[in-house]
Parts: structure tokens; C-alpha cells; sequence
């Protein structure tokens, strides 16, 4: 959670951080501030509320160093004090962090007893006191910043200025932090969007690193990595993503953005290199025992994809939530497979998950979007999503990506790649035309009428039991009804004593195995007063509002969930929700 930022440059560093921060809001957007050194001091500005809303530069002055940060709150509230920058007691030293100091009460009260005084109740204070009590000792900022760093526990990403010097001290350990390098000038931040509009050659930091950035007039210019106090090289890498992947054009939202790019993303997912796919598809085979985690709705993708090798390649594969994983630590060891599926390749549970996997010697394959991010890292093989960047807070066009790469690995271990991949291109087309013509307008129709609801039941089986799961998640999310999704045939287990004349229910009914059945679940909630809402290639009586599918055989989930992304979105427009960034939530969840 949370975004920062770092610049070092000729240019105005309060603009291209504050711009920096607009594109980094999706992380978090309880409050942001900004610090900027010039004429040797230290300016700083905090506001609650969102980035996006400020633009009057006026209060910062010119600078050729500026970080910043905008926030979700986990240690104190959404308050002015609360928000990042931290500084020190005489307010020369100025630190942003993403992550956790798990250890900084312990910090905090030996800091307090030395004299500091405390402006905030976050966990990141301690760093800006720490520096400010090395440097009291003796040391200089630079050995001051990375015994600080040292002495922390947990994960983090940390930006740090001082006033008497031309630098930018970074470190970073479990939370993503990128340079970017410039042209004589240097950005940092959470993520590649922040500073893409002046470059796109990056360096990911890895574990444990500790990165100096120096102007031409600072005591070390240009950039020193070191990693454990010996000097490393990082390699530059050229990302493929462009500014307008990045930027909204002619949508008014995000979300609508990337729901519409999947016309494109899922055909991009499945151009996987072969000898990937063939590889990854045998360590699955060969394995005793396959896990597919996530969270969120990267954890119903996992749960769609142990369905879809089931279904497809015949094979056993256990899906477990990413938060829940470590309870399996006793059924891992050296023939073990972890399949992460992640957009961000950043949350928090998912890697941990990784690293107990990884302690008992499992192998771990990652499918993620962002590339360079921590679990793409940590995994012996990775398979990239390839579908720009995702920046409405829920899941859209990475999900369907997920799920078409999924289905590919899952003919492939069935040995009928090219059948699947034709079957996968196929699908794709079948999306594209959807969202060309007009599903919108009947969707919009539909979210007018459930503006007004404040509950509704979702049913899937089979491939579509974890569609119902994510479908509920998407109308929580986005315009707040409290949704549930079920199996077809548990509502009537409990559940269907909630139903009353007029309640929603959606009922996902492909051409499957499970039609008739789910057929019959929607009858039963039918007669105690449901209004049904099918999302199917075929009509059925049974309905009494029907959303017209392609018909997709078991890939269906792909197309099922995309007419439930466009409710949830126009059910959120109705409901003057902010679809892009809504309460409480962030994207990309570095917290356990
Ligand atoms: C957050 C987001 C969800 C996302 C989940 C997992 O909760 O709001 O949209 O599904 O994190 O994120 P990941 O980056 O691992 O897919």
C-alpha cells in the first residue's frame, strides 16, 4: 500500500513529484504530502484527502530534489500529522516509506528516552529519528541512513533527504521500489507509472539494497547500489509500457478503460513463448503436488484455474488463499509446485506464502502483470500478464489474462497447446465483439435498477462457482452492495431464508455439464420471490433478465465475468461511487 516518490533532477522537483504522485494514487489516497529540499532546507506539505484534487504548486518552493508519498493508512489515521513525509525533531531530515517497521515501538521508546520527540503515531517516524541520533553521533547522512536501515525490522521501501546535502537515500527490503534513470536526472518510485512520462529505462531494486543518488554538485554523484555493504550493479531495463497505457485518454475512469482494453489483453496474455509454457507445463505434470494461490480476485483466478486442469488436463491441483497457505507448511517439500497468481506481484500475503513454499524447498512459478515486481523475482519461472497497467483499484482485464493463461498451461499439460490456443484466440474474438456491441447499454439498464438494492446472491458451478466469488467481490468493491456468491447448489443450505420478493440473484449457466442443474438452483430461488438475472449464451424462463454471453464451453468464466465488471462499474456510476478508488481499499496490499 501506498506510493512513493523520488526526484533529482534540473526540473522542478515539487511538479514531477506531485505528477508522480497522481499516477501512484491507485496504491493509496487517504492523504499525501510532499518534501522538497532547497537553499539548504528542508519544505515540507501534508494534506488529507486526495493528490488528485491539489494542484496549486504555489506553497512549494522551486527544488531539485523532492520526494513524496501518498497513503493508506495502517498506523494511525487518515490524519495531516499521520501523513508522509516523516521528519525529524529539528525537521532537517525528511523520510517517506511503504511497508512495515514491525519493531517500531521498541525503536520508538529507546528514541524517546534519548530525547526525540514523536509528531505522528505512524511506525515511519523512527527512521527520520534514527538518521537524526546517527548523525548526532558522528556519522555522516549516508552511513547514518544505512545503519537506520539496519537496525529496522519488517518490509519496506524508504526514501530519505537531508537538508545540507544533494542526495536521495533509498533502501529497499520486501516492498517494490524502481529508479529511474534519466537523462542527468533520476526518479524513484513504487512504480514504473510514476515517472514513465520521462523514462522508461529502469532499474529494480532487489532485497536488501541501499541506493545513493547524487547530483553533480553532491559528495557521491550518480547512483551507488550496495547491497549488505558491498557494492552492487543492477543492470538497466527498458519497460515496454507507454505513457498512454498509463494515462486515461478518452475515458472518464480507469476501470471502463481497462474493461474495454481486454478486446486486446487476453489475446496478448496467451502469446506466451512456447518454451515457457512447455516448461511450466511440465513442472506441473512432473510435480507431486501443485498449489495455485492468490488474494483477492487474483485468488478466485486461482481457484477458476485448479477447476480448468481438472476439467481440461485431468490433474490435481490444490487452490489455497495466499493468506491461508501457511497453514499447508506440512504437505511441502522438494516435488512440490507454488503457482502464484498475482497483477501486482506485490501482496503481502502471496509472498509470504512464497517464502514458506520456497523454506521447504518448492519450486515457485509466478503469473503476474508487473514486471520486475517481487514475485516475478523471487520465482524459478515466470509468466507475464503483458496487459499494460492495471490502475482502477479492482481487478479487470489482468484477471481475464490470468484466467486465458491458466487455460493455456492447462492444455498444455493435457498436450493440446495449439487446440487450446485456438480455442483461447477464439474466445478472445468473442470478447472483443461483446464489448463492441452495445452489452453496455443493457448492463447500464440492469445497474439502474440494482442502484437501489442493497443486497444481492450470486450462483456458479463448477468453473463458474469462483466466478459467482469474484462476481460478489466486484459489487462489493465498486459500488458497495453487500453481494455474495455461492455454489448453486448451496444457497438453499442457509442462504435462501435471506431471499424475499425482488432480491437480485445473478446465475451464471454455460453450456455445460452443470446447465440443468443450475437451471433448477435458479428455480428454487425463483419461486421463494428472486429476481433472476442470467448471464448465459441461451435464454431460459427461468430468467427475468437475461445478459447474452458467447458461448465459450469450459472457458467460459473469461466472458461470464466481464458483463459483472460492467455492473459493477455502472451500478457504482448510479451510486456516485468513485469506481477507480473506492473506500477503504488500495491496489496493491504490501500489509499482512
Ligand atoms: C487488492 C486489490 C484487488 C486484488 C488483490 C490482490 O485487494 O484491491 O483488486 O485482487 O489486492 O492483488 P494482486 O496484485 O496480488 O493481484
Amino acid at each position: 500500500m501506498c506510493g512513493i516518490i523520488g526526484y533529482l533532477g534540473d526540473r522542478n522537483g515539487a511538479e514531477v513529484v506531485v505528477e508522480g504522485l497522481k499516477a501512484l494514487e491507485y496504491r493509496g489516497y487517504d492523504s499525501w504530502g510532499v518534501a522538497v529540499r532547497s537553499n539548504a532546507s528542508v519544505s515540507i506539505k501534508k494534506q488529507v484527502g486526495r493528490i488528485s484534487d491539489f494542484d496549486d504548486l504555489s506553497s512549494l518552493p522551486f527544488a531539485n530534489i523532492a520526494i513524496g508519498h501518498t497513503r493508506w493508512a495502517t498506523h494511525g489515521s487518515a490524519t495531516a500529522a499521520n501523513a508522509h513525509p516523516h521528519t525529524c525533531c529539528k525537521g532537517r531530515i525528511a523520510v517517506v516509506h511503504n511497508g512495515i517497521i514491525e519493531n517500531y515501538q521498541e525503536l520508538k521508546s529507546s528514541l524517546v528516552a534519548k530525547g526525540h520527540i514523536f509528531k505522528s503515531q505512524t511506525d515511519t517516524e523512527v527512521i527520520a529519528h534514527l538518521i537524526e541520533e546517527n548523525v548526532a553521533f558522528g556519522y555522516d547522512f549516508n552511513t547514518a541512513f544505512e545503519k537506520a536501515i539496519s537496525d529496522l525490522k519488517g518490509r519496506f521501501a524508504v526514501v530519505a533527504i537531508v537538508d545540507s546535502d544533494d542526495q536521495l537515500l533509498i533502501a529497499r527490503k520486501g516492498s517494490p521500489l524502481v529508479l529511474g534513470m534519466g537523462d542527468k536526472e533520476f526518479f524513484v518510485a513504487s512504480d514504473v507509472p510514476a515517472f514513465l512520462k520521462y523514462t522508461n529505462n529502469v532499474v529494480f531494486l532487489e532485497d536488501g539494497d541501499v541506493a545513493s543518488v547524487g547530483s553533480a554538485r553532491s559528495l557521491r554523484p550518480g547512483v551507488t547500489i550496495t547491497n549488505r555493504g558491498k557494492v552492487v550493479t543492477r543492470s538497466p531495463k527498458r519497460v515496454s509500457w507507454d505513457v498512454e497505457g498509463a494515462e486515461l485518454g478518452e475515458y472518464d475512469h480507469f476501470m471502463i478503460k481497462e474493461i474495454m482494453e481486454q478486446k486486446d489483453t487476453i489475446l496478448r496474455a496467451i502469446n506466451q513463448p512456447k518454451e515457457d509454457i512447455k516448461r511450466i507445463s511440465d513442472m506441473i505434470n512432473l510435480s507431486d503436488n501443485v498449489f495455485f494461490i492468490g488474494c483477492g480476485t487474483a485468488g478466485k483466478v486461482a481457484q477458476v484455474g485448479s477447476y480448468l486442469f481438472s476439467k481440461i488436463a485431468g490433474k490435481r491441483v490444490d487452490f489455497v488463499v495466499g493468506s491461508e497457505f501457511p497453514n499447508y507448511h506440512d504437505f511441502l517439500g522438494s516435488n512440490t509446485l507454488l503457482v502464484s497468481i498475482s497483477q501486482s506481484g506485490e501482496t503481502a500475503d502471496t509472498l509470504e506464502a512464497m517464502e514458506v513454499a520456497q523454506k521447504a524447498g518448492a519450486k515457485l512459478v509466478s503469473i503476474v502483470n508487473v514486471v520486475g515486481s517481487s514475485m516475478m523475482r523471487m520465482s524459478d519461472y515466470s509468466l507475464l500478464c503483458n496487459s499494460g497497467p492495471e490502475k482502477a483499484v479492482c481487478s479487470t482485464k489482468a484477471t481475464t489474462a490470468q484466467i486465458a493463461i491458466l487455460a493455456e498451461l492447462a492444455f498444455a499439460c493435457a498436450g493440446r497447446l495449439d487446440q487450446g490456443l485456438n480455442l483461447l484466440e477464439s474466445v478472445a474474438s468473442q470478447v472483443s465483439s461483446m464489448l463492441d456491441d452495445g452489452i453496455s447499454d443493457k448492463v447500464r439498464s440492469l445497474a439502474k435498477k440494482l442502484a437501489g438494492h442493497e443486497s444481492m446472491y450470486i450462483i456458479g458451478r463448477s468453473v463458474n462457482f469462483p466466478i459467482a466469488l469474484e462476481a460478489s467481490i466486484k459489487m462489493q468493491e465498486v459500488p458497495y452492495i453487500h453481494a455474495e456468491g455461492f455454489a448453486g447448489g448451496e444457497l438453499k443450505h442457509g442462504p435462501i431464508a435471506l431471499i424475499e420478493p425482488g432480491t437480485p440473484c445473478v446465475a451464471f449457466v454455460a453450456n455445460d455439464d452443470v446447465k440443468s442443474d443450475m437451471i433448477s438452483n435458479a428455480m428454487e430461488i425463483r419461486s421463494r420471490g428472486a429476481f433472476i438475472i442470467g448471464i448465459a449464451p441461451e435464454n431460459d424462463a427461468v430468467f427475468d433478465f437475461w445478459i447474452q454471453v458467447p458461448d465459450a464451453g469450459v472457458l467460459s468464466p473469461i466472458p461470464n465475468i466481464i458483463p459483472i465488471q460492467l455492473l459493477s462499474y455502472y451500478t457504482a456510476l448510479e451510486k456516485s461511487c468513485d469506481p477507480d478508488k473506492p473506500r477503504n481499499l488500495a491496489k496493491s496490499v504490501t500489509v499482512k
